[in-house]
C-alpha cells in the first residue's frame, strides 16, 4: 500500500523505466533546470533519472505533502517534534530565524558571546593550566551529534586552522579511544571538552569519568578541574555534579536536536581551531542556505528538490541504498556525519502521529572517499545487482601544490559518474562480462573551495532535506527513540558479564553468548 498521492510518481517511473539516462542527458533545456548553485556549493541533479515531466509532478507533491508548511512551522518556532512537543531550530544558532523569539536569541547570544571569549583566551594563551601553563591539547570527549559535526568540520577545515592547539577526539566507549588520545598528553596543558546534552550517555560519561581519573590522578589537585575541564549541556547540574564548575558549562537547549547542534557550542573545537572569523563564515554559509530553503518555492528550493529525487530514487525506482562518495581525503568523516544526520532522522516507521506505516523510509546511507573506493566497491557499483543512487561531492579549488593530483582526482570523481549513468555495452561476442550497465542515477556537488562559508551551506542543505524528506514521508525527522532499547538491554548484560553465573532472563542467542564471553576473559 502506499499514498494515493505518488500514483503518478509511479506512472512516471514505468513510463522512464525505457529510457535511458543518455536520453534524457541530450535535452540541455532539462539539463539547465537541474544545474544549481548555492553557498558556493554547483549542485548538478542532471544525472539523475528524471524528465521535466517528472519534476512537474514532484514539485506537486512536495507541495501537497506539506514540506513547505513544516519548513515554515520550523521558522516560526512551532512544536514541530512531536513526540517530544518541541521546536526544532538549529537555524537560529546561525541567525537563520528572523523574529526568533527574544528569550532564545538571547539565550543564543550570550552563550556565543561567552564561547568566543573562551576561544580567544585558549587560542591566545591566557588560559592558564594548573601549574600556569597554556593549554596545547584539547581533548572533545562526546559522540553522535555530540561529536560527528566538530571532529567532520576539524578535519575537512584543517587547512583554515590557525591555532597551535592540537585536537583529540574521543567518542567510543571502546578505550582504544581514550588511551590513544591521552596516551602522550601533559595533563597540565590539556583542556578536556565534555559534550553531552543529556549527560547521561553511557560512552561519554564513562570516558569522562575515566578522564576526570587521568587527570587527578596526575595532578592530585581536584580544584583544578575548574581549570582543565569545560562542559557542554542542557543539564547543568549533572555537569557541575561531575566536578565542572558553572562558569565552565555552557548551554544546549532542548528546541535543538543533538544532530543538528554544530553550530552550537558543541562546535567549540572548529571554532577553537579555525577562529572567530571563519567560524562566523560557517555561520554564514549555512544561514544562506536557510534563506534560499524559506524564501524560494517549488524545485528552485534545492533542499526540497534534492529530497524528492531521494524520494523519487528510493520510493519509486527502487534504490535502497545512496552512496555518499568524496574525492577529498579532508571530507572523509563527511558519509558518518550524514549517516546520523539522515538516518537517525528519517529510519523511522510510524507517522507523525504515531499511527504504523506500509510504506518505505529511508535508505541506507553509506560512503568514503574516492578514488579509494574504486579500488574496494566501485566494481559492485557498476556490475551489481544492486539499485543505488550516489552524492559525489568534490572541491573546485586547487588548494595545495599537487595540482595534477587534484585534476585526476576530480577527472576521476567525473568519469565514475559518467560510467554510472551511461554504462558500456561491449561490441565483440563472449565479452558479456564487460558489460556496465549503467543507469545509476547521481547527484554532483562541486565546492568552489573546501571552505567554512561552503561547508556550512553544504550541510545546512542536507538538514534542509532531511526535514523536506520527513515531510514526504509524514514521519517525525526530530526524535529518535529507536535507540533507546539497546541501551537498556546493555544493562542487565553487563551485569552478567561481570558475573560467573548462568546468566537469566536472557534469549538462547544472548545468553549462550554472555556464557562464552563469561569464560574467555578468565
Ligand atoms: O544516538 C542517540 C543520541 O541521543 C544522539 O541523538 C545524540 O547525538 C547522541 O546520542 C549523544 O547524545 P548526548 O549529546 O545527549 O550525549
Amino acid at each position: 500500500m502506499t499514498n494515493p498521492a505518488w500514483t503518478p510518481l509511479f506512472a512516471h517511473g514505468t513510463r522512464l523505466e525505457t529510457t535511458p539516462l543518455g536520453v534524457l542527458l541530450k535535452d540541455e533545456q532539462r539539463n539547465q533546470r537541474l544545474r544549481h548553485s548555492l553557498g558556493g556549493c554547483l549542485i548538478d541533479f542532471s544525472r539523475q533519472h528524471v524528465d521535466l515531466e517528472t519534476l512537474q509532478s514532484l514539485a506537486k507533491l512536495t507541495r501537497e505533502s506539506g514540506v513547505y508548511a513544516l519548513r515554515d512551522a520550523l521558522f516560526s518556532e512551532q512544536n514541530i517534534n512531536l513526540s517530544e512537543d518541541r521546536a526544532v531550530l538549529h537555524p537560529a544558532l546561525r541567525d537563520g530565524i528572523e523574529g526568533l523569539s527574544s528569550e532564545r536569541a538571547e539565550a543564543i547570544a550570550v552563550t556565543r558571546d561567552r564561547l568566543y571569549a573562551l576561544a580567544e583566551s585558549l587560542r591566545c594563551g591566557s588560559w592558564r593550566g594548573c601549574t600556569g601553563k597554556a593549554i596545547e591539547d584539547v581533548v572533545h570527549i562526546g559522540i553522535g551529534g555530540s561529536h560527528l559535526g566538530p571532529e567532520l568540520l576539524v578535519r575537512a577545515l584543517e587547512g583554515y586552522q590557525d591555532s597551535h592547539l592540537r585536537f583529540h577526539f574521543v567518542a567510543n566507549i571502546d578505550a582504544g579511544d581514550l588511551s590513544a588520545a591521552l596516551r602522550h598528553l601533559n595533563p597540565e596543558t590539556t583542556l578536556f571538552i565534555v559534550v553531552s546534552k543529556s549527560f547521561g550517555t553511557l560512552e561519554t560519561q564513562v570516558n569522562a569519568a575515566s578522564a576526570r581519573s587521568w587527570f587527578l590522578e596526575r595532578t592530585g589537585d581536584v580544584n583544578a578541574l575548574a581549570q582543565h575541564f569545560i562542559g557542554i549541556t542542557a543539564k547543568v547540574d549533572a555537569a557541575q555534579e561531575f566536578g565542572i564548575p558553572q562558569q565552565n558549562i555552557y548551554p544546549l537547549w532542548d528546541w535543538v536536536g543533538g544532530r543538528f547542534s554544530l553550530w552550537s557550542a558543541v562546535g567549540l573545537p572548529v571554532l577553537l581551531a579555525i577562529g572567530p572569523d571563519h567560524f562566523d563564515a560557517l555561520l554564514r554559509g549555512a544561514r544562506t542556505v536557510d534563506r534560499h530553503f524559506l524564501q524560494t518555492s517549488d524545485l528552485d528550493n534545492l533542499p526540497a528538490l534534492k529530497a524528492a529525487l531521494a524520494f523519487w530514487n528510493f520510493n519509486i525506482l527502487g534504490c535502497t541504498s545512496l552512496a555518499i562518495l568524496c574525492y577529498d581525503e579532508r571530507l572523509a568523516l563527511l558519509p558518518d556525519y550524514l549517516q546520523q544526520l539522515e538516518m537517525e532522522s528519517n529510519g523511522k516507521s510510524v507517522d507523525r502521529h504515531g499511527n504504523l506505516i506500509d510504506y518505505p523510509t529511508m535508505p541506507i546511507l553509506w560512503g568514503g572517499t574516492g578514488c579509494n573506493g574504486q579500488h574496494a566497491y566501485h566494481q559492485l557499483l557498476h556490475q551489481g545487482t544492486s539499485a543505488y543512487a550516489a552524492d559525489f561531492v568534490l572541491v573546485g579549488a586547487d588548494e595545495h601544490q599537487y595540482a595534477e593530483h587534484h585534476r585526476w582526482l576530480n577527472a576521476n570523481a567525473i568519469a565514475q559518474g559518467q560510467a554510472m549513468a551511461m554504462g558500456f555495452v561491449p561490441q565483440g561476442s563472449g565479452e558479456e562480462h564487460r558489460r556496465v550497465s549503467g543507469g545509476h542515477p547521481s547527484t554532483t556537488i562541486i565546492l568552489d573551495q573546501l571552505g567554512p562559508q561552503e561547508m556550512g551551506a553544504l550541510l545546512a542543505i542536507y538538514e534542509h532535506k532531511v526535514l523536506s524528506l520527513g515531510a514526504l514521508w509524514d514521519i517525525n525527522s526530530f526524535d529518535q527513540w529507536g535507540v533507546e532499547l539497546g541501551k537498556n538491554l546493555a544493562r542487565p548484560i553487563f551485569a552478567q558479564l561481570e558475573d560467573v553465573t548462568e546468566p537469566d532472563n536472557q534469549d538462547q542467542a544472548t545468553g549462550a553468548l554472555i556464557k562464552h564471553l563469561q569464560k574467555v576473559r578468565q
